[in-house]
């Protein structure tokens, strides 16, 4: 599967990845690669490429669902890639391993905020660079200055921001692995900065279910609307199959009651879009990243 080369990389056979997703669900993947630099990703990379073998990288599972089947070839986890550096004017680079709470504190504690952003999201500076995380409170991208990413051919690149294309959820750092990403950050009045983030923090707690397991938002919020109000107006909280069910304090996430399959979630998500479409016409697009089970199985 990988060569010599690569096999100095620490890695794990049949590793389940039900214990590397917030919702706690996902088969094996074929094989559970620790890279500990770009270098390390680089190979890998290299490596999967010249064998045609398929790779994907893995934060910390935030926005993403794994199919019970697993995933074949090599899952290259970020976990070791946690280094971080400040430079002048409020630069940090920060690997792609690094949650994104930890670099928030370490940035407070040097005088430097602006990542309001960021607050309650569970997610790794990679993942929140590659989907652009974000909300009501602002988006990554506007923060970052730029991202070096390994490409599919297994070369380090460093793309400025606007070649990272951060939109609505999205980013030009699709089928890219992100190693390290350079934030330019303001400095804050830091008792006044505090006061703001418990007060979001605050906020998302009483309007989300952030201590149960789910993958955040499982919907994208259609233009103009909410995904979350409109699975609420549809009666939708607390539908569940098998160990799956719709929020009852959030209509857009879908929680892991205990036990629940991909393929529970994947039922319900198909039941909760067929239920929106007949009552209000509107078609919901999934936010959450599938991986193994492309294809939603029909309701029923
Ligand atoms: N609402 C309801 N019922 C619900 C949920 C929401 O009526 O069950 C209403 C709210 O009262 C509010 C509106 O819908 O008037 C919007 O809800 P909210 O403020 O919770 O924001 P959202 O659009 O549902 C977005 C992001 C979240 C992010 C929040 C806060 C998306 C898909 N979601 O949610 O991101 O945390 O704003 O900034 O863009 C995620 O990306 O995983 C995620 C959770």
């Amino acid at each position: 599967m990988i060569s010599r080369n690569a096999c100095a990389i620490s890695t794990a056979r049949s590793s389940p990845l039900s214990t590397h997703t917030t919702i706690r669900i996902g088969g094996p993947a074929e094989v559970l690669a620790f890279p500990r630099d770009a270098d390390e990703v680089a190979l890998l990379v290299r490596d999967c490429a010249e064998r045609g073998v398929p790779w994907r990288v893995l934060g910390r599972g935030s926005n993403l669902l794994v199919a019970d089947a697993g995933v074949p070839g090599v899952t290259i986890h970020t976990r070791d890639l946690r280094s971080i550096r400040f430079g002048d004017g409020g630069l940090v680079v920060a690997g792609a391993g690094l949650r994104t709470s930890t670099l928030h504190a370490e940035a407070m504690k040097r005088g430097l905020g602006g990542l309001e952003c960021v607050v309650g999201y569970p997610a790794t500076v990679g993942g929140s660079a590659r989907m652009n995380a974000g909300g009501r409170w602002g988006e990554t991208g506007a923060r970052i200055e730029w991202v070096a990413a390994v490409d599919a051919t297994g070369e380090v690149r460093t793309l400025p921001r606007d070649a990272c294309n951060f939109g609505y959820r999205t980013s030009a750092l699709a089928g890219l692995a992100v190693v390290e990403v350079a934030f330019r950050l303001p400095e804050v009045d830091l008792p006044a900065y505090r006061a703001a983030i418990d007060a979001i923090h605050a906020e998302k707690s009483r309007a989300q279910p952030l201590a149960e397991p789910s993958a955040g938002c499982m919907f994208r919020n259609p233009p103009g609307n909410s995904a979350g109000r409109l699975v609420d107006a549809c009666g939708l909280k607390g539908r569940a199959v098998g160990g799956a069910m719709v929020s009852t304090v959030h209509g857009n996430f879908v929680v892991n009651r205990g036990g629940a399959t991909c393929d529970d979630v994947l039922r319900l998500v198909d039941a909760v879009r067929d239920e929106v479409r007949r009552r209000t016409g509107v078609e919901l697009e999934t936010e959450v990243e599938v991986w193994g089970a492309e294809h939603v199985p029909a309701h029923g």
